[in-house]
């Protein structure tokens, strides 16, 4: 990897700017490194020089170290960021940080290292490192506490969050906000500084308990996330060691997790959330349409949550429904919840009250006409969804896109009940659809490059997170979901009960096991499927009858107060039940199982190697386009834990060539079910994973 950048002089006066300029974000690459090195070499050896300032060229001050450097081999080359910024902090002609945009990780520890920091009133700043599995390793967790207290810096530093700079004037993390130019601004500052401010000298002193504290806020968020308790620990020695030993322990803690799987991962998601907005045959330039108005047919959960996505983004949207009753219901439901965001402070009145008046209950197909997308959100059948698109062909204008929200059926059969095929795509929004940031985007064989383009962007204006997908049965997320929880079935079958399955999912980091999931999605929908499915279900394979039989005795989840688990009145909590373990029990026997204790390992692998295969099959058909794309529909619709990279980078880290040999059994074991895909073959076979299937591609 060439380092790129440099560092200009913009300003050559009594003091001296020098801005970094490595577009896109002014990353500290080695480049820029030993540039900043030489350029304050030289401010400081000239005598006309009587300050310095620290600016960033472009949109932004500075993201921080190059993320792209992490973990290469060789090392990148010196000066390394924490002996620059010690140079920055040891000058004894002031030196200040003239902030905008943002100024975020090894970009913040260098404003720390300068003796004041000026910034525009509407720049954002922060230490993000923990999100990427690190911590800041270039004296922030040093430096940050001396500054703001140790209260503050923790919380800052625990959660990775950018914060504006008017809070972070208020901590006293910046010394001075300006709405006019920051450089001068900084300039002026910088005439005022008679003694540098070193961030780094004294001792600070914390109670002990404050680190319990963060401890336990992040424990639920952070379970099996190494990053946030390593931050404290951090943390805390700047209250324990002198500023030389701080120094010395943050280091220390950076290069443990510098190349840890957690933050191999991090990184690794932090680029396939970049990678995934970009479709190889669309560019850029690619023309797409503007949406100005919405139609939503359907009123029912997912058509009420696709409508608020909308009002949410501001932009107005029409919800159509036959029945007078049904759209009453639909509207007080939507109504209901931005009431409840208003009541826990999330959302103003206002707001609220904006929102809602963009929002259009109607029942005359006719008040559709005029919108730029239409997206149906009716019973999922395909008969019933032909028949709403066919309608919408008639009333839409010409150029109105087509959207259908399935999650199972197929968009090109879809499409072709209508004379516009190319301005048909699938929409597949998660429930409930305001609050889930994934949107599956299908593309038919027929959709135009201009409507995936349109769809990729609105994604991107609902604040969602657009993975663009084939068509196939269930997409990416589902289909792969259904190897996952066919497994969890056999599993109890076998001898495990549905809350060990769960328990040992949830340690592995999920947010619930697929049982308690099942429980809140309701079992009837499922039910339903799999009663039309019987008599085309091939009769060789196996197939668990226990969810029949639940729904049998009546039990849909946590809607009827009872499913996989029992709920007490008002409660979301799931309770086992004495009852389904005695049904669990007469099927094993009616099967011809004889119950073995299974461990939590067996359940993590039973229930993820299958997913995983069904990914691989997935990119050998098309149907995703890279792995990464995988990953970021498991995190942002499963909740897949992030610091496992998502399950295609999981299989890497596992190693390829064990999943395939587990697949191989399970092939033997169970048949079809089991069939290891070609592409996970291959990759075993050549001893290489996704991430090199992904960059050769
Ligand atoms: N290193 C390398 N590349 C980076 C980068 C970084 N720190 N930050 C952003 N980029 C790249 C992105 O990958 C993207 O590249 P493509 O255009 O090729 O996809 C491009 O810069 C633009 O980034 P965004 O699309 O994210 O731009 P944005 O305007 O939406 O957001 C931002 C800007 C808030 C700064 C965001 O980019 C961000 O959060 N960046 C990461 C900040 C961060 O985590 N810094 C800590 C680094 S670790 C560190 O500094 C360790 C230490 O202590 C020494």
């Amino acid at each position: 990897m060439t380092a790129t950048g440099s560092v200009t002089v913009i300003r050559n006066g009594p003091v001296r700017v020098l801005a970094i300029d490595n577009p896109p974000v002014n990353g500290l690459g080695a480049a820029v490194r030993k540039a900043l090195t030489e350029e304050l070499a030289t401010a400081f050896a000239d005598a006309d020089v009587e300050a310095i300032v620290i600016a960033g060229e472009g949109r932004m001050f500075c993201a921080g170290a190059d993320i792209r450097e992490f973990g290469k081999e060789p090392p990148p080359d010196a000066p390394a960021l924490p002996d620059l910024i010690h140079t920055v902090e040891a000058s004894t002609k002031p030196v200040v940080a003239a902030i905008h945009g943002v100024a975020a990780g090894g970009g913040l520890e260098l404003a720390l290292g300068c003796h004041a920091r000026v910034a525009a009133s509407d720049a954002r700043v922060g230490l993000p490192e923990v999100t990427l599995g690190i911590i800041p390793g270039a004296g922030g967790t040093q430096r940050l506490p001396r500054l703001i207290g140790a209260e503050a810096a923790l919380e800052l530093i625990v959660s990775g969050k950018l914060i504006p700079a008017t809070q972070a004037h208020r901590l006293g993390l910046l010394d001075e906000l300006t709405d006019g130019d920051v450089i001068d601004a900084a300039i002026a500052h910088a005439k005022t500084i008679s003694t540098p401010r070193r961030t780094s000298d004294g001792d600070i002193e914390a109670e002990g308990s404050i680190f319990d504290a963060v401890r336990k806020k992040f424990a639920k968020k952070a379970r099996g996330f190494e990053a946030p308790d390593a931050a404290i620990e951090a943390v805390r020695a700047a209250t324990e060691l002198s500023t030389q030993e701080g120094f010395a322990k943050e280091r220390e803690i950076f290069l443990r997790l510098l190349n840890s799987d957690q933050a191999r991962a991090l990184r690794h998601v932090f680029f396939a959330e970049r990678e995934v907005a970009k479709v190889p045959d669309i560019p850029k330039e690619t023309r797409s349409a503007e949406i100005r108005r919405a139609g939503i047919v359907g009123c029912g959960t997912m058509g009420g949550g696709i409508a608020m996505s909308f009002a949410d983004a501001g932009i107005p949207v029409s919800i159509l429904e036959s029945d007078d009753a049904a759209l009453k219901r639909g509207m007080e439901t939507i109504r209901a919840s931005y009431a409840s965001s208003v009541a826990k402070g999330r959302l103003s009145t206002t707001e609220m009250d904006a929102r809602v008046n963009r929002i259009q209950g109607t029942l005359e197909a006719s008040e559709l006409s005029d919108a730029d997308i239409v997206v149906e959100a009716v019973f999922e059948s395909m008969e019933v969804k032909k028949d709403v698109v066919r309608r919408l062909d008639e009333i839409c204008k010409d150029d109105a896109i087509l959207a259908t929200n399935t999650s199972t059926l197929d968009v090109n059969e879809i499409a072709a009940a209508t004379q516009r095929p190319e301005k048909v795509v699938g929409t597949h929004f998660f429930s409930p659809a305001h609050i889930m940031k994934l949107m599956e985007n299908v593309r038919g064989e027929k959709t135009s490059k201009e409507t995936v383009a349109t769809i990729m962007k609105l994604s991107k204006r609902l604040g969602k997170v657009g993975v663009l997908v084939g068509v196939c049965d269930g997409f990416v997320g589902n289909r792969m979901l259904y190897a996952y929880r066919r497994q969890a079935d056999f599993l109890i079958e076998e001898g495990a009960l549905p809350q060990q399955v769960d328990q040992a999912l949830y340690e592995f980091g999920l947010p619930m096991g697929p049982f308690a999931m099942a429980d809140l999605a309701g079992l009837d929908i499922g039910w339903a499927i799999r009663k039309r499915q019987a008599p085309t279900r091939p009769q060789e394979l196996r197939y668990s009858p226990i969810a029949d039989r639940i729904c049998e005795m009546g039990r849909f989840g946590q809607k009827t107060g009872a499913g996989w688990y029992r709920y007490e009145e008002g409660s979301r909590t799931p309770i086992p039940d004495p009852e389904i373990e005695k049904l669990i029990d007469n099927v094993s026997a009616e099967l011809g199982f004889e119950r073995r204790t299974i461990d939590d390992a067996e359940i993590v692998r039973r229930c993820l190697y299958p997913l995983i295969n069904e990914g691989a099959k997935l990119l050998e058909e098309g149907i995703a386009l890279r792995p990464s794309d995988i990953d970021i529909v498991w995190i942002y619709g499963y909740g897949f834990p992030r610091y496992r990279g998502g399950p295609m980078f999981y299989a890497d880290t596992v190693g390829v060539d064990s999943i395939y040999e587990f697949m191989v059994k399970l092939h033997e074991e169970q048949g079809a079910w089991g069939k290891p895909a070609a592409l996970l073959e291959k990759l075993a076979t050549e001893g290489t994973g996704f991430e090199d299937y992904a960059d050769r591609a």
